[in-house]
C-alpha cells in the first residue's frame, strides 16, 4: 500500500431481505400474455418476490441493514455514515436514506442517496471507500427496491414486468484489519446518451403539471420504458470491458478471478460475459432464477448468499460488476 493510501477498505458484514411472497412465471402468465418457457429461455428467471403488505423499500432496507450490522458485529450506533440506493424509493423526496436513518434511530449521522440504478451498489461502495480512506469507521450502504408496485401489468410492458423483483441488500464497509485484504480497485462509468433507453419518465419536472388532470393508467409516464435489445447489447460489451479493465489495473487477468458476482438483469447476459472471459460456472455466482432483477439490491443479496453458501474463501479474488439504467456500469475488485 502506498503512503498516500494507508487504509484499505473492506466489507465487514453484509445481509439481505426479500419479501415472503413468491410470484412464479406461471403466476405472471395469468396477468400478462407470457409463458414460463419464454421467461426462462430469455432471462433465466423462474420466480421473484413481491412486497404485498403495503410497505415500501425502506422497510426492506432496514431489515437488510440490521442483518448486515449483526454480521459485522456492530449496531446502528456504530455508524458514521449511511448511503442508500433505490429507484423505487418510499417517497419521491427526500430519499430513502432519511427514512432509514429514522428507523435505525441514529439522528445527526450524515446520510445520503445515490441514483445509479443497477450500478448503485458499486457507486455506494466506491463512495464509502473514499470516506473510509479519509477517516470514517463504519459506513452502511444499502440497496433496496420494491418494483412490484411500479410495474405495468399489461401486455405492452410484458418484456419489462417479468424481469423485476423486490428485495434489499446491505453491507457495512470499514477499515480492513488486514492491509492485504479488502477493496483493491474500482471502475465506474456512465453514458447519458442512452438515458431514455431504460427509464421511468414521470412524474418529472419537465412535464407541467407533473401529474396532468387527464392522467390515465395508460399514460406511458407512469411505467418503466425499456429498449431491451439496446440494453442487452451494451450490457454484454460494457460488463466484459470493465472487468478486464479493473483486473488489468492490478496486473491481473480473468484467469485470476475466484468468484465473479455480476448484476442479475438477465442470465443470458452473464453467461455471455462468462464465456468471453473464459470463466466456468463454478466461478460465477447467479441467483436471478429466484429473485429476478432487484436492481440496487442485487449485488449485496448475491454476495450474502454466495458467502453463506461457502463459495468465497479467505484470500479469494472477488470481482463485482454491473450494468443498468443511465446507462451506468462498473466493476470492483476485492481480495477477500
Ligand atoms: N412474454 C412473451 N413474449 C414476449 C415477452 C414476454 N414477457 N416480452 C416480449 N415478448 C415478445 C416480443 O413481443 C417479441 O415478439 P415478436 O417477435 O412477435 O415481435 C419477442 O418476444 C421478442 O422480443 P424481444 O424484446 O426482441 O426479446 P429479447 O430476446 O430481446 O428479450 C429481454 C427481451 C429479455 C427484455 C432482453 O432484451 C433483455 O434482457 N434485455 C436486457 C434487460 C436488462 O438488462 N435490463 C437492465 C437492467 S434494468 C435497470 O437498470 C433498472
Amino acid at each position: 500500500m502506498s503512503a498516500a493510501n494507508p487504509v484499505r477498505t473492506t466489507i465487514l458484514g453484509c445481509g439481505y431481505r426479500v419479501p415472503d411472497t413468491v410470484v412464479t412465471n406461471d403466476d405472471l402468465s395469468g396477468v400478462v400474455d407470457t409463458t414460463d418457457e419464454w421467461i426462462q429461455q430469455r432471462s433465466g428467471i423462474r420466480e421473484r418476490h413481491y412486497m404485498d403488505d403495503g410497505s415500501g423499500s425502506v422497510a426492506l432496507a432496514e431489515q437488510a441493514a440490521r442483518d448486515a450490522l449483526d454480521r459485522a458485529g456492530l449496531t446502528a450506533a456504530d455508524l458514521d455514515l449511511v448511503i442508500c440506493g433505490s429507484l423505487s424509493p418510499d417517497i419521491d423526496f427526500p430519499g430513502n436514506s432519511y427514512l432509514l436513518q429514522e428507523r435505525l434511530g441514529i439522528p445527526g449521522v450524515p446520510v445520503f442517496d445515490v441514483r445509479n440504478q443497477c450500478s448503485a451498489f458499486l457507486y455506494m461502495l466506491a463512495t464509502a471507500d473514499q470516506f473510509v480512506k479519509t477517516g470514517a469507521r463504519n459506513v452502511l450502504v444499502v440497496g433496496s427496491e420494491v418494483h412490484s408496485t411500479g410495474l405495468e401489468y399489461a401486455d405492452r410492458s410484458r418484456h419489462v414486468t417479468v424481469l423485476f423483483g423486490d428485495g434489499a441488500g446491505a453491507a457495512v464497509v470499514g477499515p480492513s484489519p488486514d492491509p492485504e485484504r479488502g477493496i483493491l480497485a474500482f471502475r465506474l462509468h456512465s453514458e447519458g446518451a442512452n438515458a431514455e433507453n431504460l427509464c421511468l419518465l414521470g412524474p418529472g419536472s419537465r412535464r407541467s403539471p407533473r401529474l396532468p388532470a387527464d392522467w390515465t393508467p395508460e399514460d406511458i409516464y407512469t411505467w418503466p420504458q425499456m429498449d431491451g435489445r439496446q440494453v442487452f447489447k451494451h450490457a454484454v460489451t460494457r460488463m466484459g470491458e470493465t472487468i478486464v479493465d479493473v483486473l488489468a489495473s492490478q496486473g491481473l487477468t480473468p484467469a485470476d478471478i475466484d468468484m465473479l458476482l455480476p448484476h442479475q438483469a438477465n442470465l443470458r447476459i452473464n453467461q455471455f460475459v462468462a464465456k468471453v472471459l473464459e470463466l466456468d460456472e463454478d466461478r460465477v455466482a447467479n441467483n436471478i432464477d429466484r429473485y429476478g432483477n432487484t436492481t440496487a439490491a442485487t449485488i449485496p443479496i448475491l454476495l450474502s448468499e454466495t458467502l453463506a453458501a461457502g463459495r468465497i474463501h479467505e484470500g479469494d479474488l472477488v470481482c463485482l460488476a454491473a450494468f443498468g439504467s443511465g446507462f451506468t456500469w462498473g466493476s470492483a475488485l476485492l481480495r477477500w
